[in-house]
């Protein structure tokens, strides 16, 4: 048996983006192709899985602020599915926003996405509920960033903390 091909993950910028364009077509259809498409082209970083000399999965990330990070889209082409190519990806994106002082990191999915449900529980996401202590106060609540992550109905929005929040210095005693 043939060991599986190395997978690469590198940054796609400018015109290589095109090269991501056949992941998005296999992986959404509808609405989510069209918004896909136009992120791909708008989004801050693209990562890319390489396999073979062709782009297997992507991630479209994005900082929402200083301290938190949104992953719009993680996508794997169908044929290369299930072989760890989007954990690799979810993988090198938190280490990503790890690196750049991220402390919360959002991903929405359809409620009925199974499998990207389940990738992301197994790096320790969770739901997020609607009405909960905001990211800024050491909860998971995603107040006043909903609307930039294009989340819509029939959608659960998922939440990492990757590190608390900083300690609230007490301000200085007078005497
Ligand atoms: C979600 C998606 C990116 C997963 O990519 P992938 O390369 O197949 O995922 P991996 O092989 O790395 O799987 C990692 C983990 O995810 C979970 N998972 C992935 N596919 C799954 C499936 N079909 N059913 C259940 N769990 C699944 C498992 O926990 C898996 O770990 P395991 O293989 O040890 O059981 C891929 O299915 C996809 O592109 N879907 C279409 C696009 C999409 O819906 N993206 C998410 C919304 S932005």
């Amino acid at each position: 048996m043939r060991a599986p091909a190395p997978i690469a993950l590198t940054d796609l910028s400018g015109a290589d983006r095109e090269k991501a364009v056949p992941v998005v077509i296999d992986s959404f259809v509808g609405i989510y192709r069209w918004h896909a498409k136009r992120t791909l082209r708008e989004v801050s970083t693209v990562r890319a899985a390489v396999i073979g000399g062709e782009v297997a999965g992507i991630a479209m990330l994005e900082r929402l602020t200083p301290s938190v990070g949104y992953v719009y889209y993680l996508a794997v082409r169908k044929a290369a599915r299930r072989q760890g190519v989007g954990a690799r990806l979810l993988d090198d994106a938190l280490s990503g926003f790890r690196g750049g002082g991220i402390r919360v990191v959002y991903a929405a999915a359809e409620e009925d996405n199974t499998s990207s449900i389940a990738l992301f529980l197994s790096r320790g996401f969770r739901t997020v509920e609607r009405r909960e202590l905001g990211y800024d106060e050491g909860g998971l609540g995603a107040w006043g960033l909903r609307s930039r992550m294009w989340i819509v109905s029939g959608e659960v929005l998922l939440g990492l903390r990757l590190a608390p929040e900083p300690a609230v210095r007490p301000a200085a005693r007078r005497e």
